[in-house]
């Protein structure tokens, strides 16, 4: 194991970029596929699996897990969830996962837990993955034999591969290697921001409360029968340390109480940190011999939960496309992936949008706005229509239609 941490190859099919969940989940798919490739991650072991994210996995990002052999402990430890619930104007509407969407559901299964069970199994019998291994710039991007360049054990090294996989994040340094003409980048910044706290408490709830209030937004989510996840809307540039225990609870029990007779529980807050939202889309997801992955293509607002999903739907398509690859010689399926991604993305881009104006009040926002989002939401527990449009895209639309893996093309 020791020496699959150290060992620093001089060359692979596919070098993957990031060592987050897109790129280990990448790893996973393509060692099932049988195609060689090597993992770089700038972070060390404990901090990529301490860092705390996403917390709902949607059904296809649960499939592919259990295709790949790594939802032994999710199965165990996971929560199934079968709705969420809406709260606005004093009333609540749960929106029933099952019966709205032919039976789909989701899982609270934290991103850290996604990213120890995997890490785990590639250390165990999966390809190289090295950390603290930071990538530093990528060359011949435009040629057969693309080359990345990165520092390990302060050592400045070279790998030779065929592909590049950027699954380096946001701030990643793969999409650098790309000219900037031939990319387009979209994006939307939020004048409001997510204060996040992790709660050494009991859910004062089964399922997921998402509220719109005068005061702004709230969501009660979990980590475990005994972790809660909660996050208030504050102002941009809010400094976590400016709030006490005290206030952080009594703001969530006023956005999220209403009549009758629920009662949020308190408890030691663990960790705290605020997070801006953030809408960013870059096109194509390729370019020469790279393909980027996950964050490092686009972000989504948190309100719908899709970011680490919408991550592991691309390298579902990509693990299949170099599968095509690896058997026929074809790179048609890989110049056809950022299409296909796109189209999965942008539908995630407008239901995290749709989501974050929806609950959210923007400063200054006028009475007339706030009475369309509560028309919206009145609108969602009238009709089963409506809240079958919402259901369909929170559990999440099936990766191209197909069974879970990349054995089933
Ligand atoms: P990442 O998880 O960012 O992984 C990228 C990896 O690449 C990292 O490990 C990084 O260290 C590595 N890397 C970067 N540069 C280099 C380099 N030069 N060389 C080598 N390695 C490199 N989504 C939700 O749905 N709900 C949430 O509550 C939520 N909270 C979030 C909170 C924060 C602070 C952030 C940043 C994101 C959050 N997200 C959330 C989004 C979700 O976590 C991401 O969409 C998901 O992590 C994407 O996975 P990824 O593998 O594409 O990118
Ligand atoms: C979380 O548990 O961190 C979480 C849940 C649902 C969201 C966003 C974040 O929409």
């Amino acid at each position: 194991m020791i020496a699959r941490l150290q060992s620093a190859p001089a060359d692979a099919a596919v070098c993957v970029v990031g060592g987050g969940p897109a790129g280990l989940l990448l790893a996973r798919l393509l060692y099932q596929a049988g195609i060689d490739c090597v993992v770089l991650e700038a972070k060390d072991r404990t901090y990529v699996e301490h860092r705390q994210r996403a917390g709902v996995l949607e059904q296809a990002t649960v499939d592919t897990l259990r295709s790949c052999g790594a939802a032994q402990r999710l199965d165990r430890e996971g929560l199934v969830h079968h709705g969420i619930e809406l709260r606005w104007n004093g009333r609540s509407h749960r929106i029933d996962f099952p019966s709205l969407t032919g039976g789909r559901n989701v899982w609270v299964y934290a991103q850290t837990e996604v990213v120890k069970d995997l890490i785990a199994l590639q250390l165990a019998d999966g390809p190289p993955l090295l950390f603290e291994a930071n990538v530093t710039a990528i060359t011949g991007a435009d040629t057969d034999r693309p080359v990345v360049h990165y520092t390990h054990d302060g050592i400045a090294r070279s790998l030779v591969c065929d592909y590049v996989a950027g699954c380096d994040g946001s701030h990643g340094v793969v999409s650098a290697a790309i000219p900037a003409e031939a990319l387009r980048t979209f994006e939307r910044v939020y004048p409001y921001s997510w204060f996040g706290i992790l709660a050494d408490v009991p859910p004062s709830c089964d399922e997921l409360i998402y509220a719109h209030s005068p005061r702004g937004f709230a969501l009660h989510s979990m980590r475990s029968r005994t972790v809660s996840r909660l996050y208030l809307q504050v102002p941009n540039g809010t400094d976590p340390a400016s709030w006490t225990d005290e206030q952080i609870w009594d703001e969530l029990e006023a956005r999220l109480t209403i009549a009758g007779g629920w009662k949020l529980t308190r408890g030691p807050i663990i960790q705290r940190a605020v997070l801006p939202l953030h809408s960013c889309v870059t096109e194509p997801m390729s370019w020469g011999r790279i393909l980027l992955a996950g964050d490092a293509a686009h972000i989504v607002p948190a309100t719908g939960a899709k970011g680490l999903n919408l991550a592991a739907a691309d390298v579902v398509v990509l693990a299949r496309a170099f599968a095509q690859w690896a058997v026929t010689g074809s790179s048609a399926a890989l110049d056809a992936y950022s299409d296909a991604c796109l189209r999965r993305v942008w539908r995630a881009e407008h239901f995290s949008w749709f989501m974050t104006t929806t609950l959210h009040t923007a400063p200054g926002q006028s009475a007339f706005d706030t009475r369309l989002q509560l028309a919206q939401l009145d609108r969602i527990a009238a009709s089963t229509h409506a809240a079958a449009e919402l259901a369909e895209n929170y559990v999440g639309l099936p990766i191209d239609g197909r069974p879970a893996g990349v054995q089933s093309q």
